[in-house]
């Protein structure tokens, strides 16, 4: 199917060109018709839409996706079904994805915490609405034109069961690599299985090495349930000792020791790696850097001028009108108010020390006259 689509309408879309296939569908660059709006078409092939099951699912899945809004998820613009065949319409990510930016090997540590402080915000937010991805890798991170990442294909890479995608040729490979002890063995997911397989791809960004390897899905799937979590610091040694502890909590192979959000996993990242952090530029699309609430060690290794004391920003402030208070019914007089209405006080003053000051001479005057007369 691959080729047959490209210079074809499907739906309401021209396909351009065959952008890829993961574990059970293929994407396509296509454009909207009629006005030429630039998408990305996901579509299930024939034989798989053929099991209803399967059809319904990816159907649902991708209606609980479509209410997912957040600057770090790929919006799902649209979806249906054409010629038997379920499809998504997503918005078309023009950057590489994280697993080709990976070829090259690790990622700077300032990209690596900027990537994660997306990816995860993507996710809590996800998490907060019921929603589990299942499915995090870096195949499923994609970048914008801006060198933003975008969290993609929220809940529907993991519609096949396991022996389903051991089955699919290639299909259960790449992901095993990322799959969580609880999804090695087929139980039931909680948000704490995302954060395992983020955990995963942070090891993978830091030391351009994945922790759990091996020549088939099944040894790998052995090592995630059974095998400790690798040294870091073995691949690449500048890093700090702090890390190796974040990691070992990301990858806990018990649920309940991981970090509660991935929010809280970045935030311990960026505090393991501060040092570097400040030895190193931030990536041009870095978050803002603000006070850490986890941590609260505002990082002040760029340059802004001191903070404003608080007293000053009182003195400062624009002083609001004092309130009328019950007992004194005069209105208020500001201080250089008040020089100006005493002024009539100490004229009244002054010429009452002149009048007693001329009686007194008037007294010695008529004193002084009689004695020499
Ligand atoms: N929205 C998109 N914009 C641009 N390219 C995309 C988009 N979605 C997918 N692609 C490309 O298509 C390829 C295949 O994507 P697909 O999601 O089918 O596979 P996958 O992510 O490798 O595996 P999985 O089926 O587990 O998600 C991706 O590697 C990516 O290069
Ligand atoms: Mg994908």
């Amino acid at each position: 199917m691959n080729n047959t689509l490209i210079g074809t309408t499907f739906g309401s879309y021209f396909v351009i060109e065959h952008l890829g296939a993961g574990g059970m569908a293929s994407v396509y660059r296509a454009r909207r018709l009629p006005d030429n709006y630039q998408v990305a078409l996901k579509i299930l092939p024939l034989h798989l839409a053929a099991n209803d099951t399967l059809r319904h699912r990816f159907l649902r899945e991708a209606e609980t996706a479509a209410h997912l809004q957040h600057p770090h998820i790929l919006p799902l613009i649209d979806f249906g079904e054409e010629a038997g065949m379920p499809y998504l319409v997503m918005q078309y990510a023009d950057g590489d994805t994280l697993e080709k930016r990976l070829e090259s090997g690790p990622l700077p540590v300032a990209d690596v915490v900027c990537i994660l402080a997306e990816v995860a915000g993507a996710l809590d937010h996800a998490h907060a609405r019921g929603i589990i991805h299942r499915d995090i890798k870096p195949g499923n991170i994609l970048f914008d034109d801006r060198g933003s990442a975008l969290l993609a294909d929220f809940g529907i890479a993991r519609l096949m069961n396991a022996d389903e995608h051991l089955t699919a040729a290639g299909g259960f490979l790449g992901t095993a690599a990322y799959a969580s002890p609880e999804q090695c063995r087929g139980e039931e997911l909680t948000p704490a299985s995302d954060i395992y397989s983020l955990g995963v791809v942070l090891f993978e960004m830091l030391t351009g090495t994945l922790p759990f390897d091996g020549p088939t899905p099944l040894a790998i799937i052995h090592q995630h349930i059974s095998e400790p979590v690798p040294n870091p610091l073995k691949h690449r040694p500048d890093l700090p000792l702090d890390i190796t502890e974040v990691l070992r909590k990301a990858l806990a192979k018990l649920p309940g020791i991981r970090y509660r959000s991935a929010s809280a996993m970045s935030e311990a990242v960026r505090h393991a790696l501060r040092e570097l952090l400040g030895t190193q530029p931030l990536a041009e699309n870095a978050p803002p850097i603000g006070p850490d609430p986890v941590f609260d060690k505002p990082p002040h290794s760029y340059s802004s001028p001191p903070p404003i004391p608080d007293r000053l920003l009182r003195d400062l402030a624009p002083q609001p009108p004092a309130p009328a208070s019950q007992s004194s019914p005069e209105p208020a007089i500001s201080p250089l108010l008040a020089d100006v209405t005493a002024e009539p006080d100490r004229r009244a003053w002054l010429w009452m020390w002149l009048a007693v000051a001329a009686m007194l001479a008037a007294v010695v005057a008529l004193i002084a006259f009689a004695i020499l007369r």
